[in-house]
């Protein structure tokens, strides 16, 4: 068998990693999830969950991609036989996300195209995101450069190079974001925003907010989708997983946190902040930041280049994703490489096209209540990371024993968390999520009111 080339250093691993987790889950995800569930709570929840669940789940993913040195859909299965299915359930989130995120990754271009030709006035206006995407062609056209572009740096395995682009491009996109959330919150009536922002409201507590809260956790960190256990599989036997996870977390959490600060308090400066303004969802973004362009002088270049830079972000995202559906393809069909790419481009663009007109000429069409969008982004965030994310722990917990990740883990000196790790992946975890997905099923069904 071949061997798996490491990442140089942890640092090199802990950007590789970081990279790929920063996408449009930090800056387009989080802060709309935000808003429409409680502001500071939100945020407190999201913090709480990523120091203890995101925290458990992300060093047991690295130490099996380390120890089994396997890709997800092999590596459940060779910790232990009965436990194969695990890895490919797993492996299924990133084929659900996969053809709607590159429809938003469309949307993200689109936006760095009408600013840029100088069209922020327009874009400005309260009515423009909604006309975009429920025109029938014009989102698909944009839909189709960004998969397009996706599979290209596939085929032509420009993946390092992009990645190494990003080291650059990473850090623009945090300054400008810095930049534009000063900016914001300086401006009169943003006051408020900040507040809802930062200060936790105990009547914005509910199940909602945990769901909400838990499902971006995993999807933000790519975390119960086996993306951490391919990250694992390179990462260097010399180095501390405890520490990288640690790092890992912060820089995901510090974009996804400063993306709200600049978003959440401009929906209180530009359209009054209430709750349906804040309510929004998935055109929060789209909506909300060409107002801030607008009214800044130079705007649209400035506009232009934010929208840029978060295209790159969504790129780096979009190549893993399709990477590990390809490579998911390959390992359990011994399929070959341009055979894979070609079937997941094809089924990416057919399920993107649905969801596309799913804002338009099918917007009749809704399923339990959710657009054709939100419901696969239901289905893969909050019912089935969760799902993976307990049923990791409870393998781990009670079928190969924290043990097995732990010696992993100490490989590298001590695990400073360790009685907290196995208390965590053990009971409190698992519980804690069976409850959460219990009650929310139950609440959706009606049979429970929150
Ligand atoms: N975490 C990424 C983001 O925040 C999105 C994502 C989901 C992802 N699944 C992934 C990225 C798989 C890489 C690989 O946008």
């Amino acid at each position: 068998m071949e061997k798996r080339s490491t990442f140089q250093g942890k640092l090199g691993f802990v950007l590789a990693a970081a990279g790929s987790a920063v996408g449009l889950g930090n800056l387009w995800r989080f802060p709309y999830l935000a808003a429409k569930y409680g502001g500071g709570m939100f945020l407190l929840v999201y913090i709480v969950l990523a120091i203890t669940f995101g925290f458990v789940l992300m060093v047991t993913e690295i130490a099996i991609g380390r120890k089994t040195q396997l890709s997800p859909m092999k590596a459940f299965g060779a910790l232990n036989k009965k436990w194969g299915w695990l890895g490919k359930i797993a492996t299924l989130v990133p084929v659900l996300i996969f053809p709607y995120y590159c429809l938003i990754g469309g949307w993200v271009t689109k936006y760095t195209f009408v600013m840029a030709t100088g069209k922020v006035a327009e874009a400005a206006q309260d009515s423009y995101f909604g006309g975009y995407i429920s025109n029938t062609t014009d989102p698909l056209i944009w839909f189709l450069i960004f998969i397009l572009a996706t599979t290209l740096v596939i085929v032509f395995g420009v993946n390092r190079g992009i990645e190494k682009l990003s080291r650059i491009l990473m850090p623009a996109l945090v300054l400008i974001t810095v930049g534009l959330s000063i900016y914001v919150i300086t401006r009169p009536g943003a006051g408020a925003g900040v507040k809802y922002y930062l200060l936790p409201n105990i009547k914005d507590l509910s199940i909602k907010t945990f769901l909400a809260a838990l499902g971006q956790l995993f999807y933000s960190m790519s975390l119960a989708m086996g993306i951490m256990i391919t990250y694992g599989s390179y990462f260097s036997k010399e180095e501390h997983i405890e520490k990288a996870t640690r790092q890992i977390e912060i820089f995901d959490t510090a974009i996804a946190f400063l993306a709200g600060l600049m978003i959440i308090p401009s929906v209180f400066v530009f359209s009054g902040g209430d709750s349906a303004a804040l309510g929004k969802g998935p055109s929060l973004m789209f909506v909300t930041l060409p107002k801030v362009f607008n009214s800044l002088p130079g705007g649209g270049i400035i506009g232009a280049l934010f929208f840029f830079l978060v295209l790159f972000a969504a790129i780096t995202s979009s190549v893993s994703i399709m990477e590990a559906i390809v490579s998911g393809l390959i390992d359990s069909f011994k399929m070959g490489r341009g055979k894979a790419t070609a079937i997941v481009a094809v089924y990416g663009i057919v399920l993107g096209i649905v969801c596309s007109l799913g804002f338009g000429i099918w917007d009749g069409v809704t399923i339990f209540g959710f657009s054709i969008l939100d419901f696969l982004d239901f289905v893969s965030n909050s019912v089935l990371l969760p799902l993976v994310g307990m049923l990791t722990c409870v393998m781990v917990g009670f079928v190969i024993k924290p043990d097995a990740i732990i010696s992993e883990v100490e490989l590298n000196g001590p695990f400073t968390m360790k009685k907290f790790y196995v208390a965590m992946v053990k009971w409190v975890a698992p519980i804690f999520i069976f409850a959460i997905l219990v009650s929310s099923v139950l609440e959706g069904l009606g049979v429970l009111k929150f």
